[in-house]
């Protein structure tokens, strides 16, 4: 099971990715993820990419991709992975197809989450995410006070990622629809593309994607 989740900030591609992750044993491969670790351990490479991130703009290509390579060379990514949040930019595509033949011609199958941009800010400006373990939680219909401790592992960080401001939202939105929505185009032409609507409620989406898998079984 390879596959590339697709989709603006905000769509539930790391939702979703986490929900695949528990059921398939297969890692996530957030590239987001990883740079926050990085930020928070103010490594070299955190220091580097620490304002970029918080002012939505992307990370270059090269560092990306170099990250990847590393990443999908690992032996837990034998067997299947998630790719969430990368590729973004054509480069980063084409850069993954070079990687992808490396590893003995690995063939992907690219999952675009489409959600409009209205309920993307609704989302991502109620977004809250545990520091220890990365649980995602919305406010909308709660408050803080009801999401901590943290459900999962107990932490009382619970916090608002830097980037979620409206302003960096709308930022984020601009260069996900100039520079990463061609990609669809490109995994399009390539085959085995599937778009699904995110905004049915997470129940729904995992089972729109389950059915995808299943179509292949039979
Ligand atoms: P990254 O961490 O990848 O952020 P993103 O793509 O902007 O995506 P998000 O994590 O914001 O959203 P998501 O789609 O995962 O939604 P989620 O599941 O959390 O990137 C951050 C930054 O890192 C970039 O701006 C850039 O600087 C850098 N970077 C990363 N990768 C890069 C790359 N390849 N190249 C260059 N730079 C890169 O859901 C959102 C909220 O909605 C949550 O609260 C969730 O609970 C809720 N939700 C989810 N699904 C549903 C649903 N069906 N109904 C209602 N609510 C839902």
């Amino acid at each position: 099971m390879y596959i590339i989740l697709l989709g603006a900030p905000g769509v539930g591609k790391g939702t979703q990715s986490k929900r695949l992750m528990t059921k398939h044993g297969i890692p996530q491969i957030s590239t987001g993820d990883i740079l926050r670790a990085e930020v928070k351990k103010e490594s070299t490479l955190g220091k580097r990419v620490k304002e970029i991130m918080a002012n939505g703009e992307l990370v270059s290509d090269d560092l990306i991709l170099e990250i990847v390579e590393r990443r999908l060379s690992q032996a837990d990514c034998a067997a299947g992975f998630i790719l969430d949040g990368f590729p973004r930019t054509i480069p980063q595509a084409e850069g993954l197809d070079e990687i992808l033949r490396r590893l003995d011609n690995i063939s992907v199958k690219v999952i675009e989450i489409s959600v409009d941009d209205a309920e993307i800010i609704k989302r991502l400006t109620s977004r809250r995410v545990c520091g220890n373990c990365g649980t995602l939680y919305s406010i909308l219909n709660k408050t803080l006070a009801d999401l901590i401790p943290c459900e999962k592992c107990g932490s009382k960080d619970i916090f608002q990622r830097r980037d979620d401001t409206e302003e960096t939202i709308k930022k984020r939105l601009g260069i996900y629809h100039e520079t990463t929505a061609p990609l669809i185009g490109y995994y399009k032409a390539k085959g085995d593309f599937h778009s699904i609507n995110g905004l049915q409620t997470v129940e729904e989406v995992s089972a729109d994607i389950a059915g995808l898998f299943a179509k292949q079984l039979t």
